[in-house]
Formats: structure tokens, sequence, C-alpha cells
């Protein structure tokens, strides 16, 4: 599907971001894995989340749809059945990352397969790791890189390891916990840079103790015998989802926007802090702590004129999905905003460094693509265009908030692909924008 995005004045408004797909994969896999029930509201909507669900369900567990509110039947640690058929993760690095360190730690054997662009995908990082703790997994290799589909021998039981990843990920330590929980002795994983700490937070939820020491390093200490559902756990907004709607307000002059009830874990909060330093308003109030989230609203005004900003590979990981959005404000920024540190960006849905580089360009920004980052040169004048998403959530959402700032308005290919973490994205921009409403047309 294509998709005209016209310029816009303003966002004026509030909005309840869907909840977060980080926390969403793992409140259901850990709520499959617990003894009992647990009710969850506001999972995240969109298909990745979707895939987990799926992939859970073939794996023995129920799973109802009852009002607004799923309930999980919990098989236990020891209850997943071994799968009958691959377990499809469609575009979920999340889905495929996790459920690999569960599929490897619970022994059951089985093949986890995604689409092409998840066929791309870098996975050596967790099947090597895995192999050293015992687990029986072949992958495909390409390019000198090992990527899905992957596929589990059923049978092997893990010991625990120590990891010093090499590369920043929450989805590797993720992946490694889960695995942890059922391997036996210490699990340890210390990462290069901090990640998101949603595993540690909802492991801690379901009674299983995720210490950390001195340097960093997580530790669990494994084989668990079984998990305590926390009953009830209300998904908190997404930060990242919440971003494009930041940004967007943070660059029309006018704008004043209230994001309610978002994650305000401090590993998400890069891309709010980034707005502040090139000159937006951006508060954060934290309202309550929810399965150990942090939970508040964020209040966006737009800045007076936005500044260029530096991000450096320390604070990459704290807005590593945010960065198509960051590099879009950036065009109206004065200066010279560069953005270092950011290779792993090549490795996601698409090679952002490229598809961000393509659709600027496409629009009339400029840009230089460098090996790790980007270097972009503001405040621009954007003419606008036709922008490719590459089929990929983040890119084709960012363009669609360039597209407000342009004086054409862009055309958007392939924008369905926003279903992946936010079905409802273009509606909900709709409703914020002021005036004119209809902004978003089918083309
Ligand atoms: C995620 C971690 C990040 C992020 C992804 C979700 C997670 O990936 O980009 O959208 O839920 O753990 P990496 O861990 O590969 O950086």
């Amino acid at each position: 599907m294509t998709r005209h995005v016209e310029p816009a004045h303003r966002l004026v408004g509030s909005l309840r971001p869907p909840g977060d797909k980080s926390v969403s994969h793992r409140a259901l896999i850990l709520s499959a894995l617990a003894t009992g029930e647990t009710r969850i509201r506001h999972l995240a909507t969109g298909a990745d989340v979707a895939s987990t669900r799926r992939c859970l369900e073939q794996l023995g567990v129920l799973i109802e749809d009852v009002g607004d509110e799923l309930i999980v039947h919990g098989v236990g640690l020891r209850g997943l059945e071994r799968p009958s058929e691959t377990l499809a993760c469609g575009n979920s690095g999340t889905t495929l990352r996790l459920l690999s360190g569960v599929v490897a730690g619970a022994g059951l054997g089985g093949v986890l397969d995604g689409d092409e662009s998840l066929r791309r995908r870098p996975m050596r990082r967790i099947v090597e790791p895995l192999q050293t703790m015992g687990a029986a997994c072949e992958a495909w290799e390409h390019e000198g890189e090992l990527v899905p589909p992957l596929s589990f021998v059923g049978g092997t039981s893990l010991a625990g390891r120590r990891h010093d990843l090499t590369v920043t990920s929450a989805q590797v330590k993720s992946c490694l916990l889960l695995a942890g929980l059922f391997a036996e002795g210490e699990t340890r994983v210390r990462e290069p840079r901090r990640t998101r700490a949603h595993a540690e937070r909802m492991l801690t939820a379901f009674g299983v103790p995720v210490t950390e020491e001195t340097d960093g390093t997580l530790v669990v200490t494994g084989p668990h015998e079984s998990l305590t559902s926390p009953e009830e756990i209300v998904v908190p907004g997404d930060p990242s989802s919440a971003a494009f709607f930041a940004a967007a307000a943070a660059t029309l002059p006018g704008s004043s926007i209230t994001l309610h009830e978002v994650d305000l874990d401090e590993g998400r909060l890069g891309l709010f802090q980034a707005l502040q330093r090139m000159g937006a308003s951006v508060t954060m109030k934290k309202v309550h702590v929810r399965c150990g989230e942090p939970v508040g609203d964020v209040v966006v005004h737009a800045a007076e004129e936005l500044r260029a900003v530096t991000i450096g590979a320390d604070e990459l990981p704290s807005l590593v999905d945010e960065v198509p959005v960051l590099a879009v404000v950036a065009t109206q920024a004065r200066g010279r905003t560069v953005i270092e540190g950011a290779g792993e960006l090549r490795h996601k849905e698409s090679d952002r460094l490229a598809t961000i580089t393509a659709g600027l360009q496409a629009v009339g920004a400029r840009v230089e693509e460098k090996e790790d980052g980007l270097v972009i040169e503001g405040p621009a004048r954007l003419a606008g265009g036709r922008v490719d998403s590459a089929g990929d959530h983040r890119i084709a959402m960012a363009f669609a908030v360039a597209g407000l700032f342009t004086e054409r308005g862009v055309e958007l290919e392939d924008a369905g692909c926003v279903e992946v973490s936010y079905p409802d994205f273009f509606e909900r921009l709709g409703d914020l924008l002021s005036p004119p409403t209809e902004t978003c047309q089918d083309a």
C-alpha cells in the first residue's frame, strides 16, 4: 500500500501509545512458563507480538481473549510441548531470539524461522552462546553469518556459563537469561553497554531473582522449579511508538502534546533526552511503577528553534529504534547532527543506515552515510517525494513524520508495514494533526 502524507501545521492533543512491544513479548513468554493464570492488559497490538503469541500456542499454551484482556494459562517450566511445525516468527527478531532461549533451555527441539527480512538477520550472537551451554543448534549460513531458520535438537540439558557479550543487544541478553532459567548453575551475562532492563524486571516480577554484580554482570541461577505469576500485568505504553509523535511535536511550531502511560525505563529515554538537548520542551513525569517498570506521562512542546545534536555509541542503546525519526528531526535542526557507533542499525528490519539515507535524500535533505553512523546538515527545506519504507515499520513511520514538514508531502511506499508495531499509527497521527484534520489519505 502506498500512502500520501500531506504537509501539516502542528500536533495538538493527547494520546496513549500501544503497549510496549518489548515488555509484551516478555510478559507473554513468562506467563506461558508460569504456574497458573496471568491476565495481561494493554498488550502491544502489532504483528510482532502476535507472532510470539502464535508460537507459544504452537508450544501448547492456551491464550484466551476475554474482553480487552488476555488470559494466559501457564503450563509451567516443564510443560511446553515440542512444536510439530516450524515456529513462524514473522518479522520479529525478538520473538525468534527470545524463544530460542526457551526452546534450547526446555530441551524441546524444533525449528524457528521468519520472513525474508528476519532470514537476513544475524543469529551467531545467540547460537554460539547457547551452544556453549549445551544446546544442539544449527543455522543457515549466509555471507559468513548464521541466519534463520534455526533448528534445535530436543532432549539436551543446559549448563550455566559466563557470557561476555561483544554485541550490545537486549535480545541476546534476554535469550541467555531465559535459557539460564533452565540451566544447571549460574548463567552470567555481561553486556558491553547496558540495554533496556525489561527481561530482568519481568523475571523479578515472576519471582526469579536476577542479581547484578558490581561490574554490571547479571546472574540467574538455575534450574528453576517454577515461576510465580504476578496474576495481572498492565503493559505500559511503548516509548518507541510514542517517539514518532514526540519528534513531530518537537519540530512543528506551535505543537503541544501529552503522551500518557509511557514506559520510562532509563534504557528507552534516549530520543526524549535528545529532543530536549535539541531545544524542545520534553517533560517526563513518573506516575507509577508496574511490574517494576516506571510509567508516566511525557509532555512535548515544539522547540523555538531546533539545534543539531551528537549521539555517540554510549547513548545509542537508549534510542536504538528511534534513530530513523531522530534523523528526520535533524533535517530541521540548525547545524550538523552526528550519529556514531550505530553499526547495529545495519542489522535491523532493514539496513537502517542505508534506508534512512535513501529516504532523506529522496525528500531533499542533506545526509552523509558513514560505516557506522550518519551526518545530517540542517536546517533543510524538504521538497518531499517518494520514499520506500523497504518493509521496515520504523522507516515507514519516520518518513510519515518527515512528510509533515515537507513542501509537497511524501508518497510512502509499503506503508502497510506499520502493522508490525503500530497498526493504527496513521489514524492516531490524523487525530493529533490540527488543522486540517484529513491529512493522510490512501493513494
Ligand atoms: C529489543 C531490543 C532491540 C530493539 C528491538 C527490541 C528487545 O534489539 O531494537 O526492537 O525487545 O529486546 P537488539 O537487542 O537487537 O538491539
